[in-house]
């Protein structure tokens, strides 16, 4: 195995004459110094590209999902450059608005949304609901009932194809648990609905067929089943949602952000829509965006050959490769153009075997005990998906630009795992 490709490094990643990787001018190995290890190291204007991408890209409005990865300035930071934000929880709306974003610049979704959380988003007044069930539909009318605004509502709808990626992240196929289906009248039942209820103004319809996808034609696709429906209620907005895949892994390619708009435009245009085009981001945003910096604590060759490399981090961090039986790629940031002809399996240090983090990583030959080991394109669906498994505490987060580090999320300490104990 060659050198890890530079393609999969964050955008202001450069190379010391030394061969040591730093990102934005601030070196890897001092930041794993400086703040310890597992550390979340991510590329501010990387990020702010990608955003400014997408706004040019939609411009009639374009969301960063922030179940992808959030923390306050995360969010700050997408409003900043023009995006609205995609919550899909309480928890999100309240990260957002704490952040001081706009509630008018929030797109609430999720499948089984609460009362209390539609209260507190129909109190805040966020720009548009996506209304996911029937359910649902009462329960706006309930609180709307008692005095608050009738929302803005997209509907939900599940167009009933395959995106080609991980059965688990696939949302738009017939049986499902999101929205509406597309299949036997039920999506054209709830809008009628919505149409009709006083508690609501219907905006459009909103469809997302899956996450990681890597072929734009799965969104041509979507758009094609979905048109009939969008011209029969003269639809002011389209929502295609998120799902663009990224690169993880040497060999792997994808649709640029522009890319993906631009055949998501041409299918829309081709089919007659003529609704505001809006789309909402995740992983596109940030996912190459962020390394993930760890320490090697434990090298355990076995007999058979396999070498064990053990990192003080794990599916604690990054539970997608046991999730989803994910890939990611190793490499020592010392020596970042070094050839890689060494096999190791990268684990965590979780009491389970399943804790991999890299099934087979090309790593240098003369990897070591106390090495600092990266693994690139962590910055989606990692820290957002992190937990506190074996009270191991949570990695902190830190920002870089023109040579400045800055901590955004700090790391949980000890005191932090007791906190909530009664
Ligand atoms: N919009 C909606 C309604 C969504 O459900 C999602 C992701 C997105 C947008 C953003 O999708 P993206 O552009 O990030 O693909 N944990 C999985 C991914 C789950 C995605 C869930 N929904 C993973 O680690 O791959």
């Amino acid at each position: 195995m060659t050198a890890l490709p530079g393609s999969l490094l964050p955008d202001n990643a450069t190379v010391s004459q030394g061969g040591s990787l730093a990102v934005a001018g601030c070196d890897l190995l001092a930041l794993a110094e400086e703040y310890g290890t597992p550390l979340f190291v991510y590329d501010e204007d990387h990020m702010r590209a990608r955003c400014r991408e997408a706004v040019a890209a939609f411009p009639d409005g374009v969301a960063y999902a922030a179940k992808a990865f959030l923390c306050q300035a995360m969010a700050k930071l997408a409003y900043e450059e023009g995006m609205h934000l995609d919550v899909a929880t309480g928890g999100e709306v309240h990260i957002a608005l704490a952040a001081g974003v706009p509630a008018e610049s929030l797109v609430f979704h999720g499948n089984n949304k609460s009362m209390a959380e539609l209260h507190a988003g129909l109190s805040a007044e966020v720009g548009r609901v996506v209304v996911d069930s029937f359910d649902e539909i009462d329960r706006i009318e309930t609180v709307v009932g008692e005095g608050l605004a009738p929302p803005r509502v997209l509907i939900r709808v599940t167009p009933g194809i395959e995106a080609h990626t991980h059965e688990y992240l696939q949302t738009g196929v017939a049986d499902s648990k999101f929205g509406f289906s597309l299949a036997g009248g039920v999506a054209e039942e709830a809008l009628a609905r919505a149409e009709r209820s006083p508690a609501m103004q219907l905006m459009g319809i909103h469809a997302h067929i899956g996450s990681q996808v890597f072929v734009v034609d799965s969104f041509v696709k979507a758009i094609g089943l979905l048109a009939p429906l969008v011209q029969s209620i003269d639809a002011s907005e389209f929502s295609i949602g998120g799902g663009l895949g990224v690169a993880y892994v040497e060999g792997e390619s994808t649709p640029s952000i522009t890319e993906w708009a631009e055949a998501v435009k041409a299918a829309a245009d081709a089919t007659g829509i003529r609704s505001r085009i809006l789309a909402e981001p995740g992983r596109a945003i940030v996912a190459a965006a962020a390394i993930t910096l760890y320490r090697v604590g434990t090298l355990k060759r076995l007999k058979g050959g396999r070498i064990y490399a053990a990192v003080d981090g794990g599916m604690s961090d990054n539970p997608r490769p046991v999730l989803y039986g994910s890939g990611y790629e190793a490499f020592l940031p010392r020596s970042v153009e070094a050839d890689r002809h060494l096999s190791v399996r990268v684990v965590g240090k979780h009491c389970e075997s399943g804790d991999v983090i890299v099934r087979d990583a090309a790593v240098p030959e003369d990897l070591q005990v106390g090495d600092v080991l990266a693994t690139p394109v962590t910055g989606a669906y990692g820290h957002s998906m992190g937990s506190n498994y074996n009270m191991i505490m949570r990695p902190p987060v830190v920002f870089v630009r023109d040579g400045r580090a800055r901590v955004v999320v700090r790391r949980e300490t000890y005191d932090d795992l007791v906190r909530r104990d009664v």
